[in-house]
């Protein structure tokens, strides 16, 4: 029986280098090519493992970047269970230009999925009956957008809890059908509750109007360098986030997400699952790249949240 599982339908092979600068027409000359298993549920497969967290990450695999994907994975302690499909996992590319430090992210479409796969990534997870389903991600091509409502359904058919954590239409179709926990950024939030351009005065209201129409449970809106907004029926919470030295915020979403459910698993508060949460996604932006975060950095600013974070509070402005 395993605990989390996360599923992670459009998978990819993440490949990364350095350039001195992006310059066009020239040849550029490249650091060597770091290669990592990547993906929104694989992601936080891997942050979970990090903590010193158990998961089982399904995942439709094919060709050789799908074997090199879970080779990678296998190196890294994570169990896997795939389901074999035709056609290669995508790659995905990013070159980080040293002179001005941005990133430049070049992403693959995704290897095409009938329905019939992804459904049978369902029946694999639920022979691994898992207390937590957490999904990540965008849907690949093939796919219907509204794919995670049958997730979510299946989810309430096994008695697993639904962590999810997507955009658009998947998010929305998700939500109307009910899931345990949402991590919307402010725009996600904003296209859920359909108010556009959402002020930070009318994020409490979105949230708990989420939860009041039965969407899901708990809602903890991520905020980037504001934190979060953890939001349950029992109240409202701001979680400050520490101010770190930023280095790039790619995998801030997903390491948040999986700080939240290695808590959750580990019977911590709620209270507790959201700092948990924001000092995952902080401590990953100290990191360049596909690195995530380091365990140290975590338990070091779960702790500043916990000393310092009330203190630094502004609750009320009148
Ligand atoms: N500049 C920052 N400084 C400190 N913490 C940050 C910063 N940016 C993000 N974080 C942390 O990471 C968490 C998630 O970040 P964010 O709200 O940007 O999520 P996201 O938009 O879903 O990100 P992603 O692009 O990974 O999907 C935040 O709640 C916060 O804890
Ligand atoms: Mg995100």
């Amino acid at each position: 029986m395993a605990k989390i599982v996360t599923l992670t339908l459009n998978p990819a092979l993440d490949k990364s280098t350095e350039v001195d600068q992006m310059i066009p027409e020239q040849k550029l000359r490249c650091s060597p090519m770091r290669l990592d298993a990547g993906g929104g549920g694989i992601n936080v497969s891997k942050a979970i493992r990090k903590l010193g967290g158990e998961t089982v990450a399904v995942f439709p695999c094919g060709g050789h970047n799908g074997n090199i994907l879970c080779d990678l994975l296998h190196h890294d302690g994570i169990v896997v269970k795939t389901v074999p499909v035709d056609g290669e996992v995508r790659e995905n590319v990013s070159v980080r230009d040293k002179s001005t430090n941005a990133q430049y992210r070049l992403t693959m479409p995704g290897l095409e999925l009938s329905e019939n796969d992804a459904d049978q990534c369902l029946a694999v997870i639920g022979s691994l009956k898992p207390e937590y389903i957490v999904a990540s991600g965008s849907l690949p091509p093939g796919l219907r957008d509204t794919y995670f409502e049958k997730v979510a359904a299946f989810a309430k058919s096994i008695n697993a809890r639904f962590i999810l954590d997507t955009s658009g239409k998947a998010l929305q179709a998700a939500a109307d059908e009910g899931l345990y926990l949402l991590k919307p950024n402010l725009s996600e939030l904003s296209a859920l509750s359909g108010i556009p351009n959402l002020e930070m005065h009318q994020v409490d209201d979105a949230a708990m109007e989420i939860i009041r129409l039965g969407k899901c449970e708990i809602v903890v809106v991520s905020l980037g360098p504001q934190g979060a907004l953890l939001v349950t029926p029992q109240g409202i919470e701001h979680i400050p986030a520490p101010t770190v030295k930023k280095q790039t915020t790619v995998g801030a979403g997903d390491s948040m997400v999986a700080g939240m459910v290695w808590a959750l698993s580990n019977g911590k508060t709620l209270r507790e699952v959201g700092r948990i949460g924001v000092a995952c996604g902080s401590a990953a932006t100290m990191n360049t790249g596909t690195e995530l975060f380091k365990a140290a950095d975590v338990w070091r600013l779960v702790e500043w949240i916990e000393t310092y974070g009330e203190r630094y509070q502004i609750k009320d402005f009148s």
